[in-house]
């Protein structure tokens, strides 16, 4: 197993506990209902912890991923910023909450909740696209020749230069505009 691929291995578990526990959290809210708030509350602090983990392995990824397009490049830098931001409002809404963990949500933490959910999904969204639109992670021996030339952090590879010397031929482009 290459290190990078242990990223998508863990990133569904902050995704699936993290939205469960917001949404959770505003239907335990609308109810009223003290026991579903805890459960919520629950799932939001296993969702930080899995987050955190996730952004070791982001990092390990970042570090050891092959070729991939410059325009991938650009929306990682986006995706790691985005998710590093969304798991610390997480974090911060479980500390602020957690000697009333067992109350009801003040409006501040639901809209807190809701906000960090809508920026995980907008930095998984750009994951996702490096991976799937950009090549990061995938094997650059069966990608294009575009692709193989394109953004290296570290020489990995062995195929081509790296990319940092202002050479940037495909700058913007999708990886799709390479056939
Ligand atoms: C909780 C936080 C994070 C979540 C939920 C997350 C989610 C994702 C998702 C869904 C993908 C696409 C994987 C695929 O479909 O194969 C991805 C890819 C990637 N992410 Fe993250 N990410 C997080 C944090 C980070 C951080 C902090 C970094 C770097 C410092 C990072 C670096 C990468 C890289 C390099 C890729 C592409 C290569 C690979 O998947 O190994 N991520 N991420």
């Amino acid at each position: 197993m290459n290190t990078w691929e242990l990223h998508p291995a863990f990133v569904h578990f902050p995704i699936a506990l993290l939205l469960s526990g917001v949404v959770l959290d505003l239907y335990g809210w609308r109810k009223q209902r003290e026991d579903l708030t805890r459960v919520a509350f629950g799932l939001m602090v296993a969702g930080v912890i899995m987050g955190l983990l996730t952004i070791i392995t982001g990092i390990l990824a970042y570090y050891t991923v092959p070729a991939h397009t410059e325009a991938a490049h650009e929306r990682m830098t986006w995706h790691i910023w985005i998710q590093s931001i969304a798991i610390g409002l997480f974090g911060l809404m479980c500390l602020l909450r957690w000697k009333r963990r067992k109350d009801l949500p003040s409006p501040k933490a639901l809209f807190l909740g809701v906000a960090a959910a809508v920026l995980l999904v907008i930095g998984s969204y750009l994951g996702a696209w490096t991976v799937y639109r950009g090549g990061a992670g995938v094997d650059p021996a069966i990608l294009a020749p575009e692709v193989v030339e394109g953004h290296h952090h570290h020489g990995h590879g062995g195929h081509a230069d790296d990319d940092h010397d202002g050479h940037h031929d495909d700058d913007d482009h999708d990886a799709d505009h390479h056939h």
